[in-house]
């Protein structure tokens, strides 16, 4: 009997929208309040202090360190979090507007904040300062090799010490604001996070947008995605100008943790993979190698789309110190996703 009423509870989840939408809506927005959640983090402490992003003071080391990636990071970092909080509240408005179920994450903010001058003290659904950053979108996106004709391809990190062990991205406490080179590698560190998360949005919407059924919904997917490759193209270029030689030391080293190295990508290791002004999608090959090669998003394939971006981000380490529930709260909004098929 209960089975059956929450199985009915969950049929009545999607109100008038098709079951699949609204599950593929409910994955969305969970994902946008994650990057609502860490991108606040950021504004508090490096990016614009306003009433349009409230909460932080600012941390005028960080800032500065940020600033070295470009004089307008701190504007950029306040935009990329305004449109985030307008992300998660357009899809939950909608799904609610529908009498489908919002999504609500506020139980799970219950990470410690940053102690560094700036940021806010409250609870926080995601943790910035134990990351392992994957940095092979730099060189998936200056390759001629598609991931998804390709599943094992093995893209090179651009930055190999961000990809193993835990690094801050954020200054832990004051003490992390010396000696230079260390808040510039965390700087550095934020630099190539940025263009992680955003690159993750960036396939997430054509992906899950090939399964929705409703021409609304579809809309919906396909406006807000494009702002994620804005963010992205955005970050990609400001993560290469801490690596291109220019005003950074090169290499940077992290004076903290050595095994942290910012090369100079135009000369270590160089060539078309790791030339930091290649910001453009290298053409690859798409659908099919018999067609010519393709300037394209990638991945999108859709199988397991939502599942791969809530295993992206675990194991980012974002969510390092939450709750079992909500790591069964997540699985179960990507696995109702990626069960969503569109319907003619
Ligand atoms: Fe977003
Ligand atoms: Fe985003």
């Amino acid at each position: 009997m209960a089975d059956s009423v929450s199985a009915f509870a969950r049929e009545e989840q999607g109100g008038s929208l098709q079951k699949g939408d609204a599950a593929i809506l409910r994955f969305l927005a969970a994902a946008e309040i994650v990057e609502s959640d860490l991108w606040q983090q950021y504004n508090e402490l490096g990016g614009i202090q306003d009433s349009e992003v409230p909460g932080g003071s600012g941390n005028p080391e960080y800032t500065a360190a940020l600033k070295n990636l470009d004089g307008d990071m701190d504007q950029y970092i306040h935009d990329n979090t305004d449109d985030e909080f307008s992300h998660w509240f357009f899809i939950n408005a909608y799904l609610e507007s529908k009498g489908a179920e919002a999504v609500d994450l506020d139980r799970f903010r219950i990470l410690p904040s940053s102690k560094a001058t700036g940021a806010q003290q409250i609870g926080r659904l995601t943790n910035l300062m134990h990351l392992t950053v994957d940095t092979s979108w730099y060189t998936r996106y200056r390759s001629a090799h598609n991931p998804d004709l390709e599943p094992g391809f093995s893209f090179p990190q651009a930055v190999p010490g961000l990809a193993k062990g835990q690094h801050p991205a954020i200054p832990r406490n004051d003490s992390d604001l010396m000696p230079q080179d260390h808040i510039q590698a965390i700087a550095n560190t934020a630099g190539f996070h940025f263009a992680f998360i955003e690159q993750g949005g960036t396939s997430l919407y054509p992906s899950l947008a090939q399964r929705v059924t409703d021409g609304e919904v579809l809309q919906i997917l396909l406006s807000i995605g494009p702002t994620e490759t804005a963010h992205f193209q955005t970050w990609h270029d400001k993560a290469g100008n801490g690596v291109n030689g220019s005003i950074l030391p090169s290499p940077l080293i992290d004076p903290n943790d050595p095994t942290l190295v910012f090369p100079n990508l135009n000369t270590n290791p160089g060539g078309p993979l790791f030339q930091t002004n290649l910001i453009m999608p290298e053409p690859c090959s798409f659908l099919s190698r018999k067609f010519p090669r393709c300037s394209i998003i990638r991945p999108t394939q859709t199988n397991g789309a939502a599942m791969g971006a809530a295993k992206a981000l675990t194991a980012d380490g974002l969510f390092i110190g939450q709750s079992k529930d909500f790591f069964e709260l997540v699985l179960d909004l990507a696995a109702d996703a990626d069960r969503a098929k569109r319907e003619s």
